[in-house]
């Protein structure tokens, strides 16, 4: 029997699938497929894989998902993090500085290698219950039920001392109740916004016995909600339905649906977070949310 030998384009493309550097010269795959899942380029979005670490926080993730910050969630660099939501979130430089500085000051960044102060990994903000991460989140379970869920005794859980948490998953049903406050199904408006985030506080009032929702918590809720209006939404902060989902389920910026980083002054974010705390205030008639006064929302700074 005669055997032909292989030729040498079918050697390259064999090279190519298997490693694509090694590809002959003048022989490149031109498939963006297949150079995406040798190394994906910045920009592209990459869910993130078992040995990645994430965050609880959609816009730290997605910026890690889509590589403008390190994919694998470890030694984020402060000055990254700023330079990331500047240039791909289009936030005010200022604000960013602030945000930024906010967390370290609340314990979550260490010297990393090279004297640059960061984030070892994004588990330093999952495990800063009250301090950063806080209950009452739009995408996540308060703390409190997923320890339940996971078999701890209820009774044993300690507020202060709350064990470290990787990857806190995203709660699908939590956002479908978001959309769910929408009045014409396809947009959110800032009042529906604030609709839905009076019922996710609420809903935590009643139900989770170690809430605490003091200022520095609080602070939070208002300042996310209004990421959510002026990073998605359009200039009366009306976000449509299908880039949230794509947001917050896949942690993907909805680029490929047409969304456009805004042009965010510090004071549009200040107002914003303004705004949703009146709005709450509004409806839990100032400071009682529910009608239940053994935990009253503590209003106070945003920053
Ligand atoms: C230094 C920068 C940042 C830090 C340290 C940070 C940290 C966090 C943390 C720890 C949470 C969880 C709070 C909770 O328990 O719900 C969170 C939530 C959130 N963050 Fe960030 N974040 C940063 C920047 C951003 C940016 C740039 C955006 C948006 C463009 C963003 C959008 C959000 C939103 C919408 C939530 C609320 C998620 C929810 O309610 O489930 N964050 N962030």
């Amino acid at each position: 029997m005669r055997y032909s030998s292989p030729s040498s384009k079918s050697i390259a493309i064999a090279l190519a699938l298997v490693a694509p550097s090694l590809a002959l010269p003048g022989m490149s795959s031109k498939s963006p497929h297949l150079s995406r899942r040798a190394t994906p380029a910045v920009g592209d979005y990459v869910a993130p894989g078992p040995n990645d670490v994430r965050s609880p926080c959609p816009g730290l993730n997605s910026l890690s998902n889509h590589g403008y910050l390190p994919r694998d969630g470890r030694n984020i660099h402060a000055t990254d993090i700023i330079t990331a939501m500047n240039d791909y979130l289009g936030l005010s430089a200022t604000f960013d500085f602030l945000q930024t500085f906010g967390a370290g000051v609340r314990g979550a960044f260490v010297l990393l290698p090279g004297l640059s102060i960061g984030l070892e990994s994004y588990d330093a903000l999952t495990n800063s219950h009250n301090k950063i991460e806080h209950d009452a989140s739009f995408t996540r379970s308060d703390v409190f039920f997923d320890l339940v869920a996971s078999g701890v005794d209820p009774k044993s859980i300690d507020n202060n001392n709350i064990p470290p948490m990787h990857n806190p998953p995203v709660n699908t049903t939590l956002i479908d109740l978001l959309v769910s406050f929408s009045k014409d199904g396809k947009t959110l408006t800032v009042d529906d916004i604030a609709d839905a985030r009076h019922a996710r506080l609420q809903s935590t009032v009643a139900f989770n016995p170690t809430a605490v929702l003091q200022s520095e918590q609080t602070g939070g809720l208002w300042r996310e909600a209004g990421f959510v209006s002026l990073v998605l939404g359009d200039a009366n902060g009306t976000v449509r339905i299908d880039w949230l989902r794509d947001w917050f389920v896949n942690e993907r910026l909805p680029i490929e649906l047409g969304w456009k980083k805004p042009n965010a002054g510090i004071f549009d974010i200040l107002s914003y977070a303004n705004t949703y705390e009146a709005a709450e205030k509004v409806r839990n008639g100032n400071n009682v949310p529910g009608g239940t006064p053994e935990l009253p929302i503590q209003f106070g700074s945003v920053l």
